[in-house]
């Protein structure tokens, strides 16, 4: 059988490489005849078998990652507070990384071992293609696969394929993220707050009316687990004077006392968060790209490429004072996506703090 060399055409292994080239050593010489893509003889050596099994070994843990991708992503609980969810996101990762560098590795350890180990030399020549060049391309692309062996081995062969074939379906899930085939619940609308949810400040403690001075800010999160690490959760309660504070039509009950407001600190343009507060104007200021929230008046945008105003989450007292949250926010928060809903619902709380 023809060598690639000789279908290239090509100049044979020069002795010296040239300057800056180490003369090229061919792995396994002599040990590697020109083999037919099949034949009747198992003429594997030990070191072949070892090879081809190890290939094999991580083309199988390829296919074992994307399995465990698609049953994550299917079966895995990811909602907040669900026992486990905390892992959804990095076995996502895992399995993923599991299934391409098995393919990536599994690849790379074939061409070392079993590929036939050849370095030649190819002229250069015109860069327009001659319709002999691409026959000659074509010959080069099935010696290539005669000369992969794939056919000399089967079970590398097979796992070759289940691989690939593992590869291929890794991201039909991730098309049922899209548009309207979302998976499960819409995740970007909720957040850890649930009606009766007391606010904790940055320690953990719960806030109650008076912790706050006038004109005073603190950041708040849900008393519920994890609630200060879930980073879409974080909000700011603010005080102001009663003759400041405006609220918007239909959430006259969203605050408490004419003085206590709460707002999503997550800017709605890129998602930075919003804790400057100037108490005299009452401006939540957004560091990033300056987009700046009148928090007297519904934190309307004033200025600044955000287009939404920040959520704000309804809140009462419970009864022994601390603040407590009517619901989770009624609208996602953060940056807008394109299937965003304008408001899910309004809160209602029944006044037990439960
Ligand atoms: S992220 Fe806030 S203005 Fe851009």
């Amino acid at each position: 059988m023809s060598s690639i060399r000789d279908r290239l055409n090509t100049s044979p292994e020069p002795e010296d490489s040239g300057p800056g080239f180490e003369q090229h050593e061919t792995r396994g010489a002599g040990s590697v005849p020109a083999v037919p893509a099949t034949g009747p003889k198992d003429d594997r050596t030990d070191d072949e078998k070892r090879a081809e099994l190890a290939v094999s070994v991580l083309f199988l843990l390829a296919l074992v990652g994307a399995v465990g991708f698609i049953a994550t992503y299917v079966a895995w609980p990811y909602k907040y507070g669900e026992s486990g969810y905390e892992w959804y996101t990095p076995l996502l990762g895992l399995t993923m990384a599991l299934a391409l560098i098995g393919v990536g590795a599994g690849a790379v350890l074939w061409a070392k071992t079993l590929m036939v180990d050849e370095e030649t030399v190819q002229e250069r020549h015109h860069l327009n293609s001659e319709p002999e060049d691409r026959t000659a391309a074509a010959d080069v692309l099935k010696a290539g696969a005669e000369e992969s062996r794939l056919m000399k081995y089967p079970m590398l062969r097979r796992t070759f394929l289940l691989s690939q074939a593992a590869l291929a379906i890794l991201p039909i899930p991730l098309l049922f993220s899209l548009g309207h085939f979302q998976h499960k619940e819409r995740a970007l609308g909720k957040t850890g707050w649930k009606k009766g949810s007391r606010l904790l400040d940055e320690l953990g403690r719960p806030v109650k009316v008076g912790d706050l001075e006038v004109g005073g800010v603190k950041s708040v999160f849900p008393d519920v687990p994890g609630g200060r690490r879930m980073a879409d959760s974080a909000a700011l309660i603010i005080r102001m004077r009663p003759e400041q504070l405006k609220p918007m039509k239909g959430r006259e009950n969203w605050i408490v006392d004419n003085q206590y407001i709460v707002y999503s600190v997550i800017c709605t343009h890129l998602g930075c968060p919003v804790k400057l507060y100037e108490q005299q104007t009452h401006h939540l200021f957004c560091p990033c790209h300056q987009s700046t929230f009148d928090a007297a008046n519904g934190a309307k945008v004033l200025f600044g490429p955000a287009a939404r105003n920040l959520p704000q989450l309804a809140i009462t007292v419970d009864s022994e004072g601390y603040f407590v949250a009517r619901d989770d926010f009624n609208e996602p928060v953060g940056p807008s996506y394109w299937e965003r809903k304008p408001s899910y619902k309004e809160p209602k709380y029944d006044g037990t703090g439960a």
